[in-house]
């Protein structure tokens, strides 16, 4: 748990809520290692002991894990300053203090995992971690047997090879196809830059699963928590 003000403390540690926190605090009625503080704007971290009444305040450390099936148009990001809609007004109500793991463009669709757990956060981002994130992609085109050659020779970007990635081809419509795209990393717009690096544009791009966590039939906009067995399936928590 990182250091926050003493109200938020509270708050976490279901007193009240923050406003109300603010007031008891106030009241002289909240102690911090033994000394009475009566202002609200006070930093404690995890080794303080904050007492209400006498009476300890016990912080829930609650680990969660999100999938959010995430529709087009919002931003990946956990606050925007030019006040556009963002990842976070649809995950309102799954918990505090919750971040998104790796990222989808704007117009991207799809599987986007959120947690509160630093270290689940850096577990799927190490670049160590060759997790599948394989994608859906409507291109301007067909692919041919080069392009699968390219994808698994890899492209260089942002100053390295990609690993080695699988394109498929789904159907065909009119002059349009429909791929299927298996990648290990997340670099920024990855998919769209290797399908541009062989000459094609991107019409529509959906990431449907991410190791083996599919996305399946939760509906656009939605999220549900994580089962065990994804966590487990994705290596993250021990076998019992
Ligand atoms: N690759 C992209 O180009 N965009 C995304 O949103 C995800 C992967």
């Amino acid at each position: 748990m990182e250091k926050m003000r003493l109200q938020k403390y509270m708050a976490y540690g279901g007193i009240a809520s923050r406003r109300k926190c603010e007031e008891i605090i106030a009241q002289g009625r909240v102690t911090v290692n033994g000394v009475t503080v009566t202002e609200p704007g006070t930093v404690v971290s995890p080794d303080d002991v904050v007492k209400v009444d006498g009476k300890a305040v016990a912080i829930k450390n609650e680990k969660i894990y999100i999938i959010l099936n995430k529709p087009s148009g919002y931003i990946t990001t956990v606050s925007d300053d030019r006040n556009r809609k963002t990842v976070m007004d649809l995950v309102k109500g799954a918990g505090e203090r919750l971040y998104p793991v790796g990222r989808l463009d704007k117009d991207t669709e799809g599987l986007l995992l959120f947690t509160n757990d630093g270290d689940f956060h850096l577990y799927m981002t190490h670049p160590s971690k060759e997790v599948d994130k394989e994608y859906i992609a409507k291109i301007d085109g067909r692919i041919t047997e080069e392009t699968k050659k390219r994808f698994k020779q890899g492209f260089h970007i942002d100053g390295s090879m990609t690993a080695p990635a699988e394109i498929f081809e789904d159907s065909q419509q009119g002059d349009s196809s429909f791929v299927r795209i298996i990648i290990h990393e997340g670099k920024k717009r990855q998919v769209k830059r290797m399908l541009q690096e062989c000459g094609f544009r991107t019409l529509y791009l959906k990431r449907i699963r991410i190791g083996s966590v599919l996305l399946g039939d939760l509906p656009k906009g939605k999220w549900r928590h994580l089962t065990k067995q994804e966590l487990r399936s994705l290596g993250y928590l021990k076998k019992e």
